[in-house]
């Protein structure tokens, strides 16, 4: 065990605040809100306006992710942004997020397509645990819509735009990154990517090809993808709980990555462990790629169901394709303002689906008094 452990000490989400819902895409493109449900589990998404950027929503994630741990961004010793959808193909979207902060360190991007975070988190350990750094940024932001055929109904329905972020800094208590998984391969390339404007296919050379085949946009292989995934989520999850020396039991939360409802159920059954211990928040934001992951961990810790430490499993899967597996476990300690965020996060929570409750029993009681007095006109 590492004599310097990575804790997470602060954390931030931001959500674009456009909503497409199953009905607006109902009206775009041949498909149904029955479909869309149940073949993935996805009600809503978000995303982006015309003028945010990679980078921007990756800023307001992380200043609410550097105000919770209690840092400037000044602090920062380095940031490292995980997406697949930067400002520019040229260069990486992270010197850009480090300019909009203000912060004055290195800076660099990983593009492991919706594994990306999970690569990012493992990768900003090894800074903190090897003594190199004390702090430091992980983000992870993908805007796909601007990537999507809305003409596509295979891949539109999916995807959504979002960004989470966490601070990294030393502990001397176990805490953080305790184990992990890194994995690719690469004969998978064709079942999830974009086919025109690389260097394979230059704009400028296959202009009309890429537009007429409509080639600049994401293409995926959902069944590839889907066998890929199911194959690979428990599996690799089993992996990283076996070598902490733990068992499905012993973890608190699974965070997997919000790809389709129908993989995570999957994963259960194969972990044998209840869905209610797998973090769901893909209903209300499709599959956010490289934000997925710490999105659903962001959410799990405002809604209290990720505390001082517990220990997590995040497992993420995608393009490349590529895949990642961590055992997390959530610091212990000195009380930081980033519980402080938490407990309100918690509070918000709360006091959200208690009003959600009582206008539920408000709505219903109407309802009954609608039914009774139409019943009473009948029978007069
Ligand atoms: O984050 C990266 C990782 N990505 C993933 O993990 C995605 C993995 N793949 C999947 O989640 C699923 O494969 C999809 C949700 C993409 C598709 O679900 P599926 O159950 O595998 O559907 P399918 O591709 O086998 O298509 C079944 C039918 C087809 O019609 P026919 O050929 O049976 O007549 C499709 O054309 O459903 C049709 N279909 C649709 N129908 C209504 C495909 N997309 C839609 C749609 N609405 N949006």
């Amino acid at each position: 065990m590492p004599e310097r452990y990575a804790k997470i000490t602060g954390w931030g989400k931001y959500v674009p605040e456009r909503v497409l819902t199953n009905a607006d895409l109902e009206k775009m493109v041949e498909t149904s809100d029955e479909w869309i449900t149940t073949r993935t589990g996805i009600k809503e998404r978000h995303l982006r306006a015309e003028n945010e950027q990679c980078s921007d929503l990756s800023v307001k994630s992380a200043e609410k992710a550097l105000a919770s741990a209690g840092l400037k961004a000044t602090d920062l010793d380095l940031i490292i942004v995980a997406s697949t959808s930067p400002d520019y193909l040229v260069p990486g979207v992270a010197t850009i997020v480090q300019d909009k902060l203000g912060a004055k360190c290195g800076s660099f991007q990983i593009t492991a397509g919706c594994s990306g975070w999970v690569y990012a988190l493992v990768v900003g350990t090894q800074f903190i645990q090897s003594g190199a750094f004390n702090n430091v940024l992980v983000v992870g932001t993908d805007v796909v819509s601007y990537g999507t055929d809305y003409e596509d109904r295979t891949t539109c329905v999916l995807f959504g735009d979002a960004s989470a972020s966490v601070v990294l800094q030393p502990s001397e208590q176990p805490a953080g990154v305790m184990t992990f998984e890194l994995g690719s391969d690469g004969s998978g390339v064709e079942a999830l990517y974009v086919p025109g404007g690389g260097s394979v296919m230059p704009f400028g050379a296959y202009k009309d090809k890429i537009f007429n085949e409509r080639l600049m946009f994401l293409k995926m292989d959902g069944q590839t993808v889907f066998k890929f995934a199911t194959r690979t989520i428990a599996s690799s999850m089993k992996r990283v709980v076996d070598k902490a020396g733990l068992l499905p039991e012993d973890i608190q939360l699974f965070i997997p990555h919000q790809a389709n409802l129908r993989i995570i159920e999957a994963a259960a059954r194969m972990m044998r462990q209840p869905l209610e211990k797998f973090m769901v928040n893909i209903q209300k934001y499709g599959n956010t790629s490289a934000a997925s992951v710490p999105l659903a961990m962001v959410e799990a810790i405002e809604e209290g169901r990720c505390k001082p430490g517990d220990k997590m499993v995040m497992c993420a899967f995608g393009a490349g394709l590529t895949w990642a597996s961590a055992v997390v476990q959530f610091g212990v300690g000195e009380f930081t303002p980033a519980h402080t965020l938490f407990s309100l996060g918690r509070a918000r929570f709360l006091a959200k689906r208690t009003v959600g409750r009582a206008q539920d029993l408000v709505q219903q009681f109407l309802l009954a008094m609608q039914f009774r007095r139409a019943e009473s006109r009948k029978k007069k």
